[in-house]
């Protein structure tokens, strides 16, 4: 399995808290976030620009689990927040994060959300499209207010990865395409437009990928697209998109080694072209919270399909993890009150979903179990909890954040009080 920490006793521990007695406490399905881990990997990011003396951004990709207690993490650890939403804005307000360090992405922000942006004082917009230039120049006019910006370019690669989540091929809803030239006119416009002021370029070229080649390229790409304009950048932004192990096969580099690939690729790029080096921005998300999160399931109803395969069940499912069902991801499963007993059987770990779909694992080898038993999914930090959902009006579970032996709610679970809430009678 991917590494995890056990007790004396040889239970699965996250913070320095026993599993079990998180979800005795705080019943179950639970997410559970070992807060240092967030933390080293945070501070991981920046020291690789510290030992650089390099300017940057390590830009939270919030979309990977957006909630107060994390936007606070990241404020108490410096880290600057990528938001992609009017409810992500709001969530860093009731953060009190500080809203200059914040950049707000995505391919159709309403006009609603960009005055959220602007009059909460965002520090910058990443343009996505040409409808978007004129609709943010149009709000900034009527205020009569100036904003930082970058553009976002499609640079024309392809990570390798899973489709749906591979954003930098030129075919793709997201940003301004250089092959065709909308990139270059998008800079002609911003550039000589009052109200914005263009910082630079970012890209984001997927997702979940384990070899920095695409990196470079895209890299190169966006210091190439600049230079041909004559136009010297403050920033360069190459988005996240940074592998993790998610079971014992994945084999991903280092985080920090993909940093230093795109740090090399602009470094030597920029002094080809005699530019200025320009502040270096990336937006991890994944890298950041996914092998800090812990799925707590309490085993339930078995059944043994004769000569094809066993299903045990659990009380969450694809309402809390739904990555299985939608990009067939794959994860580990340990025992959490002995992880290291050897396996005697092996299974797939099926949700309660009313969905053959509903998967959690898909194949995995366990140690005899009983209804009752705590089961953990490990790595499950990202794209879990803020991809949640009500569906077969499940309520969704709460968050835990654990350090140093300490834990505590951050997010209570949700009610059948909750669900209702927004419910009318049809009369
Ligand atoms: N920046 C931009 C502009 C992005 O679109 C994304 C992710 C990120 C940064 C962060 O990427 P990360 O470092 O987390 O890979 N729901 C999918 C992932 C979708 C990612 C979308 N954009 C999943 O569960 O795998």
């Amino acid at each position: 399995a991917v590494p995890y920490q056990v007790n004396q006793a040889g239970e699965l521990t996250i913070g320095g808290v026993t599993a079990t007695s998180l979800a005795q406490k705080y019943q179950t399905p639970l997410y559970v976030y070992d807060v240092n881990s967030i933390r080293n990997q945070m501070r991981a990011f920046k020291a690789v620009f510290i030992n650089r003396h390099m300017a940057y951004a390590v830009s939270y990709a919030s979309k990977a689990f957006a909630t107060v207690a994390m936007y606070e993490v990241a404020a108490q650890e410096d880290i600057h927040l990528d938001v992609v939403s009017g409810g992500e804005i709001q969530t860093a307000l009731a953060a009190n994060f500080p809203m200059a360090n914040v950049s707000f992405n995505g391919n159709n922000k309403s006009a609603e959300e960009l005055e959220m942006a602007i009059d909460n004082g965002l520090g910058t917009i990443i343009l996505d499209n040409f409808y978007e230039i004129n609709l943010l120049h149009d709000l900034l006019a009527e205020r009569n207010q100036k904003q930082n910006v970058l553009l976002r370019i499609t640079p024309g690669v392809e990570a390798h990865t899973h489709d749906y989540i591979s954003t930098g091929q030129t075919d793709s809803k997201f940003g301004f395409d250089v092959n065709s030239g909308q990139a270059q006119q998008a800079l002609a416009q911003t550039l000589a437009d009052p109200y914005l002021n263009v910082l630079g370029v970012s890209a984001h070229i997927g997702s979940q990928i384990f070899d920095v080649t695409g990196f470079q390229m895209a890299a190169a790409k966006l210091v190439d697209l600049v230079h041909e304009w004559g136009f010297e950048p403050q920033v360069i932004n190459t988005g996240g998109g940074f592998g993790i192990r998610y079971t014992q096969e994945d084999q991903p580099l280092p985080a920090t080694e993909f940093v230093e690939a795109i740090i090399d690729t602009i470094t030597e790029k920029t002094t080809e072209y005699g530019m200025t080096m320009p502040t270096i921005w990336i937006e991890p998300g994944r890298a950041i919270v996914g092998p800090a999160g812990y799925n707590l399931y309490t085993i339930g109803s078995r059944k043994d399909v004769p000569g094809i395969r066993s299903y045990l069940s659990v009380d969450g499912g694809m309402g809390d993890n739904i990555r299985p069902a939608l990009y067939e991801a794959k994860y580990e499963a340990i025992l959490a009150n002995n992880p290291s007993a050897p396996s005697e059987q092996v299974v797939r770990v099926a949700g309660k979903y009313c969905e053959s779909g509903d998967v959690l694992v898909w194949e995995q080898a366990l140690p005899q179990t009983k209804p009752g038993d705590v089961l953990a999914v490990l790595a499950t930090g990202a794209y879990g909890y803020s991809m949640a959902s009500n569906y077969n009006r499940n309520p969704r579970p709460a968050v835990v954040f654990v350090e140093d032996g300490k834990e505590q709610l951050v997010v209570e679970r949700e009610t059948y009080t909750d669900m209702l809430r927004l419910d009318k009678h049809y009369q």
